[in-house]
């Protein structure tokens, strides 16, 4: 196929059984077609697709599954792609680029929360013309009255969504009418047929005319007498002469020469891939993106975004995910969910997380600047995944909607008094004691203990306690996961700045997940955090049950019990392992003790008794 004919890229949604096979094969079946092909292969397809070449090579590589079927027609007024998407898949990243989206109902079902799934989430990522098609209208008598209120219910949908164009037909896959004829059964439809809006719908989408963005893929070696920085450009055009900066430093410079392997360009557009030489030395690296100095891209390390989450466990606000937005990998949480879209409706509803296919809306927080845009002006630099820091599987897809200017005023206040000099007039080294275990465990017990033991021998400690800090600081947090994460959220940040008041702190808390664990861990310096299983059988545990805690669990009277109503995960590599069923508490502290010693925490030179 030439790359250069008029094509229309159409993405289908719709629910099971609503026929989309049926359709599609009608259309490829009646039409009279120039060519038609089943693209097997996954790069053909996205070769053809076009602009965003690498868009379905990095969803494989973030092991999104996709089977997504691709067709490929053409009738004498232009050729169409059709990506076939399957119910389950809510969001492809080359939806980010389709034309249309395609969306089919059952006459007889009306519209269900699925298909209106997939309509809000092509709103979202600005799928500019929308087509329902209400099908199996030969099996409501071909009744206007069914049509009709199929459509209003949707328009009034789609153009809160923000779609351009919204037009409807109603159709029967089956005997083909108003797929490419005006049907004789329908004579109060005057519309177009489904293939006649195809064949004019615009190709609306048009990156080159965006400002120029160029994420930096590849910078030349030293030893290369051009400065080059080598990218894919993403949106606008570039010309040498142009002034651009980078981002995030917004340093400026001038492009002195567009270089590729066929020799200089007097301009380069969105979709392309060059090198630019610039006239300055600035610095730049991987992942930084050089974008039009007139139109440049926000830089900040926080943002307000759209949210599609995929993953079957819940999103945590506060945990940390990776965000792989283009070339850049950082850290990120989301500090407020500020709703979930229930997606019938279009209202905004409250939520303490997201659950597999919710749409919500939150501000997120990473651990470094970086350039964007919102999803509006560029969706390639407006848009992000999240990807599960254990698991590896990408949990959620983002769009941009703007910078926060937030932390933009906030600077760290230098203090003159360090850690190390804090530490020294203890004579210790500071380090987080982290004891994690089952409720009735042992943690406190042992906790007690060895505090007690540092205590006599003139270190100088504290212990945090989650009975006694859910009294106070985390007073309004109860046990559900996503408090559960910001109970250990707080305790690792207080914790961590009594480590750098030179203090061994003790900690005390079931914190049943390994994410925030680690996330405590990661806060502090290598050899800081000491990891202290503390393993004892539930059964023992349950049989001890001091607080009956567990007999309500049992009794269905206490949910969200951590070994009961929800989940332990062990520790895969603690620094030390306490069989608390085996031992007496005193023992237990002393296996502690000797840990510290043998790992120098407790030398000699040490404590205030000498
Ligand atoms: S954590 O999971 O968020 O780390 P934390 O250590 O603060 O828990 O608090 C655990 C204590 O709260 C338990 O020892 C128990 O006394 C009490 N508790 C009350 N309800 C629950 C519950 N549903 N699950 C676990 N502990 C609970």
């Amino acid at each position: 196929m030439n790359d250069t004919v008029d094509l229309l890229r159409i993405v289908t949604c719709g629910s099971v059984d609503d026929g989309k096979s049926t359709l599609i094969g009608r259309l490829l079946h009646d039409t009279a077609l120039i060519f038609e092909d089943e693209l097997a292969d996954i790069e053909t397809a996205s070769r053809i697709w076009g602009t965003r070449g690498d868009g379905l090579e990095a969803e494989r590589e973030q092991d999104i599954t996709i089977d997504v079927a691709y067709r490929l027609f053409g009738t004498s007024r232009r050729s169409f792609i059709v990506a076939d998407t399957p119910d389950h898949v809510l969001y492809t990243r080359n939806m980010a680029t389709a034309d249309l989206a395609l969306v089919l109902v059952d006459a007889r079902k009306g519209i269900l929360t699925q298909s209106f799934r997939h309509a809000v989430i092509a709103g979202l990522l600005g799928i500019p013309h929308i087509l329902l098609a209400v099908d199996k209208m030969d099996l409501v008598n071909w009744d206007e009255g069914v049509f009709k209120g199929i459509e209003e219910g949707f328009r009034h949908h789609a153009t809160r969504f923000g779609f351009k164009v919204v037009n409807a037909v109603p159709v029967s896959a089956v005997t083909g009418a108003n797929v490419l004829e005006q049907s004789g059964d329908m004579p109060w439809y005057r519309g177009r047929t489904l293939l006649e809006i195809l064949e004019t719908a615009d190709t609306g989408r048009n990156a080159s005319a965006g400002p120029f963005r160029m994420p930096v893929q590849r910078l030349s070696r030293p030893d290369q007498d051009v400065r080059g920085y080598g990218g894919l450009i993403v949106s606008g055009t570039v010309t040498p002469g142009m002034e651009v900066v980078a981002a995030p430093s917004l340093k400026s410079s001038t492009v002195s020469r567009i270089i590729t392997i066929d020799g200089d360009l007097e301009a380069a557009g969105a979709g392309e891939s060059v090198t630019l030489e610039l006239a300055d030395s600035i610095d730049i690296a991987r992942g930084h993106v050089l974008a039009a100095a007139d139109r440049p891209p926000q830089t900040t390390d926080q943002f307000a975004a759209h949210v599609i989450w995929m993953d079957e466990n819940d999103l945590l606000p506060e945990r940390l995910y990776l965000l792989k937005s283009g070339t850049r990998t950082t850290t990120a949480r989301v500090t407020d969910l500020r709703y979930r879209l229930h997606v019938d409706t279009l209202e905004h509803v409250a939520a303490r997380t997201l659950s597999l296919n919710d749409i919500g809306y939150c501000n997120l927080a990473l651990d470094r600047t970086i350039a964007c845009d919102p999803y509006g002006e560029v969706s390639d630099t407006g848009s992000f995944i999240l990807i599960d820091r254990f698991t590896n599987r990408t949990v959620a897809a983002g769009m941009i909607d703007f910078g926060l200017r937030r932390a933009t005023n906030l600077e760290r206040q230098a203090i003159d008094l360090s850690k190390d000099r804090r530490a020294a007039q203890k004579h210790q080294k500071p380090c987080i004691l982290w004891f994690t275990g089952l409720s009735s465990s042992g943690k406190s017990t042992t906790a007690n203990h060895v505090e007690r033991r540092l205590a006599a021998m003139g270190r100088h400690s504290y212990l945090l306690d989650g009975d006694n800090i859910r009294f106070g600081l985390n007073r309004d947090l109860g046990f559900t996961d996503a408090d559960r994460v910001e109970n250990i959220r707080r305790i690792a940040e207080v914790a961590r700045l009594f480590v750098d008041a030179g203090l061994i702190v003790l900690v005390s808390f079931i914190s049943p997940f390994r994410a925030e664990r680690q996330m405590a861990r990661e806060l502090v310096d290598e050899g800081e955090f000491v990891e202290v299983f503390v393993d004892t059988p539930l059964e023992v545990c349950e049989a001890r049950d001091p607080k009956g805690l567990y007999r309500k669990a049992r009794a269905g009277n206490l949910k969200n019990f951590t070994g009961i109503g929800s989940a332990y995960e062990a520790p895969e590599d603690p620094e030390i392992v306490l069989k608390a069923a085996e031992h007496q508490p005193d023992e237990l502290a002393g296996m502690v003790m000797s840990w510290l010693v043998e790992h120098g925490h407790l030398d000699e030179a040490g404590g205030t008794k000498r």
